[in-house]
């Protein structure tokens, strides 16, 4: 057997008896490490109450026979000892599921790395699968009259690690299916990430049908958490930037200070006049590719079209403070808000803003505001992973 898929035997004792998996996130965001994301906290949530479970449960596992037989039969506690040798209902596995960069990866070490389990693994799901192959054949070479060695390997693999946590999870082949559909009736819990829900697994192939008593034991074992986050935190070039930060108060302020740093990159603040046909636009904070205005800077004073086609073909980012709530009295300055998001989407220049509410109820009411209704989806797209990703227009 390849020694690097030993199963990791890590102390209980090493991780604090006190810090699930959501309280270890919740710390994580609050540190700035991590950017708030909703749908991580819904899976951190529901990893949490499996770290819960987990320190309740004590499994009652097939022991594997001595060798030379597989005579099965006696009972072996798994995990601590002295505990009543009677089998307790077993916690459902998480399955986590979404696109790529969503933090499924991220959230299952985190788990793994504060589940109060001695016997678990982590592992890649190709690279178990390999082993649970290779361990199929040098069992039938051990023993040629074993009909079927997948009961025995099923408590084989129950007995190292109870609790598998599997990366990238992605069946394609019946006869793994097969396979897996029956390895993990003898107490293990599993945890997944994947880019596929177990029900879409081999969909539209031949022989799906086969495949559907396989699905169904997935379902029957695993809660299934859609991680369906706008954001592919691989991509983009502001990794761990928020782009639209609710309220405005001085965490607010604090996180744009430190986005405006890095857009900066080292580059002096200084004051820059731009001439707009003859006329002069004051930009008192710019660095480098970024520049700063409050919200009453920009759409408080009566600046037009041709101001924010300037800032906008010369700024690739712009850092927004205190965009408010508006309502019929402040037509003015919605006006104007919405030919400013209007000029830097065209131009797929970066917007970070604080601001009292979401897009789409900063202006619900008053005159225009049916057009507002764009300008809020224009701004939920320009806080997009493929938005972030455009080439700045400057002409
Ligand atoms: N909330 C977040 N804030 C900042 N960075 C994050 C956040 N969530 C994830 N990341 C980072 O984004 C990267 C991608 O995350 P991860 O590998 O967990 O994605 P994934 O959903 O497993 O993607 P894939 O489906 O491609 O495997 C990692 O470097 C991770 O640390
Ligand atoms: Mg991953």
């Amino acid at each position: 057997m390849n020694t690097d898929l030993a199963p990791a035997r890590l102390s209980a004792a090493a991780s604090p008896a006190g810090t699930g998996p959501f309280a270890a996130y919740e710390a994580r965001v609050a540190s700035g490490r991590l950017d708030r994301d909703p749908e991580q906290e819904k899976a951190a949530r529901r990893l949490d109450q499996l770290w819960r479970e987990l320190r309740d449960y004590h499994p009652v596992v097939q022991s594997a026979p001595p060798a030379g037989g597989w005579l099965g039969g006696l009972k072996a506690r798994l995990g601590l000892a002295g505990h009543p040798p009677h089998e307790q209902a077993r916690p459902r596995g998480v399955y986590m599921v979404g696109q790529v960069g969503r933090g499924k990866t991220m959230l299952m070490d985190l788990f793994f790395s504060l589940a109060p389990v001695e016997h678990k693994r982590r592992v890649h799901f190709h690279r178990f699968m390999q082993d649970v192959h290779q361990r199929l054949h040098d069992m039938k070479e051990a023993d040629p009259d074993l009909s079927d060695p997948i009961p025995p390997l099923a408590r084989q693999i129950a007995q190292e690690a109870w609790l598998l946590c599997f990366d990238e999870f992605q069946v394609n082949d019946i006869a793994d299916a097969m396979i897996l559909g029956r390895l993990f009736a003898d107490g293990v819990v599993v945890v997944a990430t994947s880019n596929t829900k177990p029900e879409d697994l081999f969909q539209d192939r031949p022989g799906a049908d086969a495949f559907k008593p396989f699905i169904a034991a997935i379902l029957k074992e695993v809660d299934t958490v859609i991680l369906d986050s706008p954001r592919d935190y691989r991509r983009g070039n502001a990794p761990g930037m928020q782009t639209w930060i609710i309220p405005v108060d001085a965490a607010a302020t604090k996180e744009l200070d430190s986005i405006f740093d890095r857009l900066a990159d080292g580059a002096p603040v200084v004051p820059v006049t731009l001439d707009i046909m003859g006329r002069p636009l004051r930009v008192t904070r710019a660095a480098g590719p970024v520049a700063r205005f409050s919200f009453a800077e920009l759409c408080g004073t009566p600046l037009g079209a041709g101001d924010y086609l300037a800032l906008a073909t010369c700024f690739p980012n712009l850092v927004l403070d205190g965009v408010p709530r508006m309502g019929p009295d402040n037509f003015d300055e919605a006006r104007r808000f919405i030919v400013l998001i209007d000029t830097l989407y065209e131009q797929n220049v970066k917007l970070f803003a604080s601001a009292e509410d979401r897009p789409d109820a900063i202006y619900a009411k008053g005159q225009g505001a049916t057009a507002f209704e764009r300008t809020a989806s224009r701004l939920e797209e320009m806080q997009s992973a493929a938005y972030m990703q455009l080439p700045h227009l400057n002409a």
